[in-house]
């Protein structure tokens, strides 16, 4: 199957069991947002869960927040984002598409990148066991040359947004020969740069300067709520502020379905460290997240480190968390240190003193800042591209989510053989009794065969099967979902198996 095929087939399995649906579906939808359906909700929920608890639950010194949407609009214009928070695009003349100039070219890197691989594995087929690919890669001319070209189309891109030159990524991606995807031209207009953040009004019937933004990011909320959580809880330095909320963006090229959205959520921490020691907390949280991630039983193969070819000016270090997406590597998370921009702009425009008062060295200062900052939606996107997979089993196709059981949206279904002779009965007693731990369904429709399917492509990890046996010796099949394999347990039992196996705190564990 093509990585496309895949993609297509994972959208519309979202839509055929209740995970996304297009937003406004029945008015023909609203381009690059989204509504989560009844096994969306739950999954996004847990996802959201474990990254909150881990962040807040496992650190003593980090604690939640809940800032508004609305914020003083003075706040963007201290951030930067009113001036600087613009995307470079370009159009082609001929589909009338527009584009973002950088993904354009990103998008040409990959499919370099990916004609190495294939040189790489030819090499590995003809060469045997002793093949060595990192070798290859620094010493085969042809690898070299695709490598050298990436890295000069980074170092032109790069010059291009931090000079503002942007004539010079119009070249490049003339040079290249990109073309537009849809009209195949290569037609294209000058770059230019576009504002992201939508405005709205404070009172709808005044002028025009009680203009309000919507939030392109939840971390100004934290930013602007620093000192009132340091001192209200008596917060030591270092400690972090973690948030989970919506944010809007003017994304001109929505892409990729939830991948890049209007409307989206973020689940962003802000670690507050003193000046100087906040490289080393960079590449502490840079390995903590990424341990987050593969806690989610994902292969580390499918994640990769990608530094920041365009430092912003306040930055000392970033670098994104990349997935190996069906349509490629792509960011997922951001790893940022931030230095003291942010405070320090906000102590400037709010004129309010946000210094910490070291007692050990009776010093005050502008805390340093290192964010780790991750799209919730992104991230569902990508279990649910992880998770997805078609088996050929006795002759028939079965499409399986094989999610971690504790992000599964329904963790155990309750399956009565027949809808007769009490055994609807006994499993709605069963029901009842787990109801309270655990997300629970319970079904007596169709075939047993049809049930397990429908559970499958939902990612439930255990199917209990109530029989006539059951009824005399409190005994029930459970049916493990990735090995189909089937084993009878007792009724009472039950609690203790889906405690262990799908509960959260045995996720965080693993951390
Ligand atoms: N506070 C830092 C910040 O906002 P960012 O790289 O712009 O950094 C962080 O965004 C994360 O938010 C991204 O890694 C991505 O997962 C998610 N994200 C950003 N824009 C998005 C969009 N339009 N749709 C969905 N997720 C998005």
């Amino acid at each position: 199957m093509s990585d496309s095929n895949l993609f297509d087939k994972i959208v519309s399995h979202a839509k055929e069991y209740g995970f996304v649906f297009p937003s406004s579906d029945i008015y023909g939808g609203l381009a690059a947002v989204y509504d989560y359906g009844q096994n969306g909700v739950e999954l996004r929920n847990n996802l959201r869960q474990f990254w909150y608890l881990s962040m807040t639950r496992l650190n003593q010194n980090i604690v939640g927040l809940d800032s508004s949407i609305f914020m003083h609009p003075r706040i963007w214009k201290a951030s930067g984002h009113v001036d600087g928070f613009n995307d470079p695009m370009i159009d082609n003349k001929d589909s009338k598409k527009r584009y973002r100039a950088d993904v354009l070219i990103e998008d040409h890197q990959e499919k370099i990148r990916q004609k190495i691989e294939k040189e790489i594995e030819k090499a590995a087929k003809r060469f045997g066991d002793t093949f060595d690919a990192s070798m290859y890669r620094t010493t085969n001319p042809r690898v070299m040359e695709y490598q050298a070209k990436i890295d000069r189309m980074d170092q032109i891109l790069k010059e291009g947004l931090e000079s503002g030159n942007l004539n010079v990524i119009k070249d490049l991606i003339e040079k290249e020969g990109i073309v537009c995807p849809i009209s195949g031209s290569k037609n294209w207009t000058e770059v230019r740069q576009f504002n992201l953040m939508y405005s709205t009004q404070m009172n709808a019937l005044d002028g025009g300067d009680d203009a309000l933004y919507l939030r392109p990011e939840t971390a100004q909320g934290i930013f602007v709520n620093y000192l009132n959580v340091q001192k209200t809880g008596r917060m030591k330095l270092p400690f972090g502020i973690a948030q989970t909320g919506k944010a809007f963006r003017n994304e001109i090229v929505a892409r990729q379905f939830i991948m890049r959205m209007k409307e989206f959520e973020q689940m962003e921490m802000q670690f507050f460290c003193k000046p100087g020691t906040e490289l080393e907390w960079y590449n502490y949280w840079k390995e903590q997240r990424m341990r987050w991630h593969k806690a989610l039983g994902i292969p580390k193969t499918k994640y990769r480190f990608h530094d920041h070819i365009k430092l912003a000016h306040y930055a000392n270090a970033a670098v994104d968390i990349e997935f190996d997406f069906p349509f490629g590597f792509k960011e997922v998370e951001g790893i940022h240190s931030r230095t003291d921009f942010d405070l320090g702009r906000h102590e400037e425009f709010s004129g309010k003193k946000l210094r910490y008062f070291d007692p050990e060295t009776n010093e005050s200062f502008i805390p340093y800042v290192v964010e780790t900052s991750i799209g919730l939606d992104r991230l569902f996107l990508l279990v649910l591209s992880n998770a997805f997979q078609e088996e050929s089993v006795d002759g028939d196709t079965r499409t399986v989510l094989k999610l971690h059981p504790a992000i599964a949206p329904v963790k155990c279904a309750i399956l009565p053989l027949v809808k007769k002779d009490g055994l609807p009965e006994l499993a709605e007693k069963i029901y009842e009794d787990l109801r309270f731990d655990f997300n629970v369904f319970i079904e007596d429709k169709d075939s047993i065969g049809k049930r397990y399917r429908r559970m499958d492509a939902i990612g439930t990890p255990f199917c209990v099967t109530v029989d006539h046996d059951s009824l005399n010796d409190h005994m029930v099949t459970i049916r493990h979902r990735d090995t189909m394999q089937q084993e009878r347990v007792s009724i009472s039992a039950l609690h203790d198996i889906l405690n262990k196996e799908t509960s959260m705190s045995s996720l965080l564990k693993s951390i």
